[in-house]
């Protein structure tokens, strides 16, 4: 497993898009980055170059997964086909979506109900690439029991039960998912969370790698969990709260990452960039709101970055404004 599994940064829909991969790479430069969930099908049948590129600006990122939605194996292995001219690291299959409209596509948590087909799956996806392969998936769904239920679903997609199958890296959130009755960010907040089962998990199958995730949201218990398992994947701290991202990916990976100052004369320059070929400054900015928490000036900071940015003709500029406001803000309470 690469070593840069030891921190990742979660695959989220809406937020992990690449203009917000572009902003964390800057953060945490060695951390393993995840796509959004992309349907096998959206990339044989629907706009597959603005799904799958652009993300190979800023020096060709070779540190991200794309993750992948879907229950049949020769549709995933078609998109893994034809993704890999893009030049992803790694392919992972979404084994722990609980929205309803994925399970009425029999995908994401639904398949932990079926580990022979997830086996599968990862056969198939394995059998259209020589990178590796992985699958993110919860301790459970339903009634499932986390005990005997979660290590058969391992030990089928581990095992390589079918032929050229067994997964690479296996991603555990923490708590179940329960299908019936629960939205999708109930089910990221009320099931509650079992780092026990996932360490034990770890200590039955310890030569597959694996990675731990779920409510990760300070430097302490991440390196707590990281002296038990492979890595650590933080999904909505990392995307709320930038500045600890960053130091996250300082301490684990013991390298310094760029000043907040180089940081965000990047960002302006990537927004001009990126402007300039048609994006809409806002689709940037909106992933640099959490930049300023805590901070003083941090609203004047979110109003300009939200509602300016919102008005034809912004571009990087307004981000250079916005820092050197906030630097101001810091530098009269320091005086
Ligand atoms: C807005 C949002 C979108 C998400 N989309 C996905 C997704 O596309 N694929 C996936 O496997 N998990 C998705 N998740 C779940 C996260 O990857 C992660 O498992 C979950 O948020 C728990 O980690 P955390 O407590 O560190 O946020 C999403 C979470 C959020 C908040």
């Amino acid at each position: 497993m690469k070593d840069s599994h030891k921190l990742s940064v979660a695959p989220m829909m809406d937020w992990t898009d690449r203009h917000c991969r572009f902003f964390h790479r800057v953060l945490v430069p060695d951390a393993m980055l995840y796509t959004e969930m992309i349907t096998a099908d959206a990339i044989r049948f629907g706009k597959r170059e603005a799904l799958l590129g652009g993300h190979q600006q800023g020096g060709g990122d070779r540190n991200i997964v794309l993750q992948l939605g879907g229950a049949c194996p020769e549709s995933l292995a078609e998109a893994v086909r034809l993704a890999e001219p893009y030049e992803y690291a790694e392919y992972n299959l979404n084994v722990g979506c609980p929205s309803s409209r994925v399970q009425s596509g029999r995908f994401g948590a639904a398949l932990m109900a079926e580990p022979p087909l997830v086996a599968e799956l990862v056969a198939a996806m394995k059998s259209a690439t020589a990178k590796p392969v992985s699958v993110k998936c919860r301790i459970g769904i339903d009634d499932m029991p986390i005990d005997a239920g979660l290590d058969a679903f391992a030990e089928a997609v581990i095992g390589g039960a079918v032929v050229g199958g067994g997964v690479d890296h296996l991603i555990i959130h923490a708590r179940q998912a329960w299908l019936k009755g629960l939205s999708p960010k109930e089910n990221r907040a009320v099931p509650p969370l079992n780092y026990a089962r996932v360490y034990q998990l770890k200590t039955d199958f310890p030569a597959v790698p694996m990675s731990i995730n779920g409510g990760f949201a300070d430097g302490a218990s991440i390196a707590d969990a990281l002296e038990k398992m492979d890595g650590v994947m933080v999904g909505r701290a990392a995307y709320q709260f930038p500045l600890h991202l960053r130091a996250w990916g300082e301490a684990v990976f013991a390298n310094p990452a760029p000043a907040p100052d180089a940081i965000m004369a990047k960002m302006a320059d990537y927004a001009d960039a990126e402007v300039a070929k048609g994006a809409r400054l806002i689709a940037i900015t909106r992933h640099i709101l959490g930049f300023a928490h805590g901070l003083a000036g941090a609203r004047q900071w979110r109003r300009l970055l939200s509602e300016e940015a919102r008005e034809d003709g912004a571009n990087g500029d307004l981000i250079r404004e916005a820092w050197a406001m906030l630097t101001a803000h810091q530098q009269r309470k320091a005086a």
